[in-house]
């Protein structure tokens, strides 16, 4: 594999977004080949499985819910961003494995061997280069959200309580402290042109001595 693999991370409300947009325009800006998609999602198959989690009106285990997101996550890693590194190009990922860990298993109760043992079958080798995680406290997220997008229509995750919230939080931090060389882990409190300039700088400095 050839190319450059970077996943976003972090809670509901942590402006992933509004920094994926403005990486994505700097890498067209840059000239660098580049492909961006989103977990659960990304092929047709995934698409409809993250229709499945994030709407079932079921109620879905964490066990059920993991098992869902690391089949998404193979299509999308065989289909569409294996032959993308292989051709040279950055794949920027709108989430990946470590939000399994957190939801499922720091917030949800899974054993974290359980998470690691389908989460290495599933991913077959394809471990990010870096990963952004924008860590923010959950009250600051959700007021933020409430901002722009009325209460009613928070997904079936995004509607679990408090508590959940503060373990997917710790359980990023947890993340981030085992694996230092490739979780940068960023304030997201800060303004959206400071966090950008340290996503670019980050970028810049591991891709070239990749
Ligand atoms: P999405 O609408 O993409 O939320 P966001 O804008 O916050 O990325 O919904 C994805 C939801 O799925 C989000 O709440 C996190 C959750 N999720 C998991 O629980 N486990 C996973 O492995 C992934 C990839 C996502």
């Amino acid at each position: 594999m050839k190319g450059f693999l970077v996943s976003f991370e972090g809670g509901e409300g942590c402006g992933k977004s509004t920094q994926i947009k403005r990486f994505i325009k700097y890498l067209e800006n840059n000239n660098h080949e580049y492909i961006c998609t989103r977990e659960p999602g990304g092929t047709p198959v995934g698409e409809e499985i993250r229709n499945i989690l994030l709407h079932s009106k079921d109620n879905l285990s964490p066990k059920t819910e993991f098992l869902l997101f690391s089949a998404s996550r193979n299509k999308l890693i065989e289909d569409v961003v294996k032959p993308a590194l292989d051709q040279g190009k950055v794949v920027v990922l709108d989430r990946y494995y470590d939000s399994s860990y957190t939801y499922q298993g720091y917030a949800g109760n899974l054993r974290i061997e359980d998470i690691k043992t389908i989460t290495n079958f599933a991913i077959s080798g394809a471990v990010p280069d870096v990963t952004f995680l924008l860590d923010l406290p959950y009250e600051e997220g959700m007021n933020r959200k409430s901002k722009d997008e009325a209460l009613k229509n928070l997904d079936r995750i995004e509607q679990k309580d408090k508590q959940y919230h503060d373990s997917v939080r710790n359980g990023y931090l947890t993340i981030a402290k085992d694996n230092p060389n490739r979780v940068v882990v960023i304030d997201a409190s800060q303004s959206p042109e400071q966090i950008e300039r340290i996503i670019q700088a980050e970028f810049i400095s591991r891709h070239k001595k990749y």
